[in-house]
């Protein structure tokens, strides 16, 4: 910094930070006078993630915590600029949904050097970085792609009455995956659990998987490309990392006249309305839950944190399975 001495800078950069907060009235919730959040989004790519940030917003609101909160617009450099703010407006805590698990060492020894703890939430990062923070309170998404494929296993194996699948025993069970961001930790985890199941039933083939970076309109161009290809075409199974993504595969699959859930067995993750209902018209075989709801234990643990508290070092939210033979009348609506 050759021109102006480290103080005039930091005030510079504490009053940039300011006028930040208060310009940006859409991407910030100042509620009243308790502990500090800065936190940082990954942006609006699905329902779910707008659940995410509503149910971040509410419980921060309902808990007296002011919440400095900035939606990265699917960027990295954005949550890296944003955790830079947080940590120059010397926040008490900060959180941050890390879009892709690389990337962080830098600005988490930042925060670590400026003494601000920091939660990691909903997505997980290296465990090379494992000593820089304090806690991750999120999904358990090694176990949803585990019960994606549990509930393949059932339902080509060992269905419940009505619902067998049509399938020649001895041929191989041609299974797609779209999976969602590159490097993402949902990505990574999902993809793991699902294999680890299917590895001891050598007749399912993952004969394709691209990333379809959790958009539906992704899903959907993904989806005609595999339609329009000879080798493709013939798949049994579809398994898509989001429900954003299946509802677009399943636009594609209408326009060329395949019956979702019935010519092609359809496993999601996420449990979003849309997908709930795609499930009770039998579009959807089966819907794994990712809770969104994590505003409150994130606000919980961000107390503690503040009050220089121990925390556990991972915190799962309680998830379900819903399956095509589940009594689903009574399930109330999910709200996202
Ligand atoms: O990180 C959670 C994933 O991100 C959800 O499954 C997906 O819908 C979201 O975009």
């Amino acid at each position: 910094m050759p021109f102006i001495n480290k103080t005039v800078y930091n005030i510079i950069l504490l009053v940039y930070c300011i006028v930040l907060f208060s310009c940006n009235k859409t991407q910030e919730e100042i509620t009243n006078d308790g502990i500090i959040l800065g936190f940082s989004q990954i942006g609006a790519e699905s329902a779910w993630r707008n659940q995410n940030t509503r149910s971040v917003q509410e419980a921060a609101a309902r808990q007296r915590i002011q919440l400095l909160f900035f939606n990265a617009e699917q960027k990295q450099e954005n949550q890296i600029r944003a955790i830079r703010s947080f940590i120059a407006y010397q926040v008490d805590v900060i959180a941050f949904v890390p879009i892709i698990s690389g990337g962080w060492r830098n600005v988490l020894e930042e925060a670590r050097d400026a003494g601000i703890p920091v939660l990691i939430c909903d997505r997980e990062i290296n465990d090379a970085y494992e000593d820089l923070y304090i806690g991750y309170l999120g999904t358990n998404m090694l176990q949803q792609g585990r019960s994606a494929a549990d509930f393949l296993v059932t339902k080509f194996f060992d269905p419940p009455e009505g619902f067998a699948v049509d399938h020649p025993a001895g041929q191989p069970i041609r299974i797609v995956e779209l999976q969602g961001t590159e490097d993402s930790s949902p990505a990574i985890l999902r993809a793991l659990g699902f294999r680890e199941v299917l590895e001891n039933h050598t007749e399912f083939q993952i004969i394709y998987s691209a990333s379809g970076d959790f958009l539906r309109s992704k899903g959907y161009e993904l989806m005609r490309e595999i339609l329009d290809d000879d080798l493709l075409r013939n798949m049994n199974v579809l398994f898509s990392h989001n429900d954003s993504m299946t509802l677009g595969a399943i636009d594609a699959m209408k326009e060329r006249g395949i019956q979702p859930g019935k010519d092609i067995i359809i496993v999601s993750i996420d449990a979003e309305q849309a997908a709930i209902d795609a499930l009770k018209r039998g579009e959807i075989n089966c819907v794994v839950e990712c809770n969104p709801n994590q505003g409150a234990d994130i606000m919980n643990l961000a107390q503690r944190l503040a009050r220089g508290e121990p925390i556990p070092r991972i915190s799962y939210m309680i998830e379900a399975v819903f399956n095509e033979w589940d009594d689903l009348s009574r399930l109330p609506a999910r709200g996202y």
